[in-house]
């Protein structure tokens, strides 16, 4: 059993996908050990509590410094054996150290098509004003691991979404996470969970 932590900071819908495609028996081999938010009122701690998942805050602000915050959360990881870190919506930067010491162990998912809207700054809403910004016909959401350049790690799976004529940044938001994010981030799970997952180098293999 893949032991999974995931680390949220708002609504928690992606958290929501994932617990679902649990509970269903769709993901099969993983269970979510600890919900983790950078927000004490984080709707996403709700949403574990009702399904008996343990959450916790762990905030930077709370720690002297980024490294005091960092050891908290390894701790805090290592002390549940956490295999896959989930990176559901979550708010905060991680940094290089954290990302190489768990490389190919953290998976984002990123409301858009990478390369495209990623990077510092695009985060929420700001990423599907952009994409409206552009005019692009087609948009849709990546899952990718995580290294130490904002959405720059392995792609692992995209999936398209169209752009409607009178889309508004969140109409738009709406269609990528029903289409695309609640979709592709369980897969992942599910897909690293049953190692069929391969990384060489920046590419990511599915195995069959
Ligand atoms: C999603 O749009 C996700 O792509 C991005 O943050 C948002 C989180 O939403 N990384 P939720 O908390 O899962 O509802």
């Amino acid at each position: 059993m893949l032991k999974i932590g995931v680390l949220v900071s708002g609504g928690g819908t992606n958290l929501q996908a994932i617990i679902d495609s649990i509970e269903s028996g769709y993901i099969k081999n993983a269970e979510i050990v600890t919900v983790i938010s950078s927000n004490p009122e984080a709707y996403a701690l709700k949403r574990a509590e009702k399904h008996g998942i343990s959450g916790i805050c762990i905030r930077k602000r709370d720690f002297q410094g980024n490294e005091e915050f960092l050891k908290a959360l390894e701790e805090h990881l290592e002390s549940l054996g956490v295999e896959l870190i989930v990176l559901a919506g979550f708010m905060t930067v991680l940094g290089k150290s954290f990302t190489e010491k768990y490389k190919n162990r953290i998976i984002n998912i990123h409301p858009a098509l990478i390369p495209s809207f990623c990077g510092d700054g695009f985060y929420g809403l700001k990423v599907h004003e952009a994409a409206l910004e552009k005019g692009v016909k087609i948009t849709g959401a990546t899952v990718h691991f995580v290294n130490e350049e904002t959405d720059g790690g392995p792609i692992i799976l995209q999936k398209a979404v169209n752009v409607e004529d009178n889309d508004t940044p969140e109409t738009l938001q709406r269609r990528v996470m029903e289409q695309a994010e609640w979709k592709i981030f369980p897969e992942a799970v599910k897909l690293i969970s049953e190692g069929k997952i391969m990384v060489e180098g920046n590419k990511v293999r599915r195995l069959l």
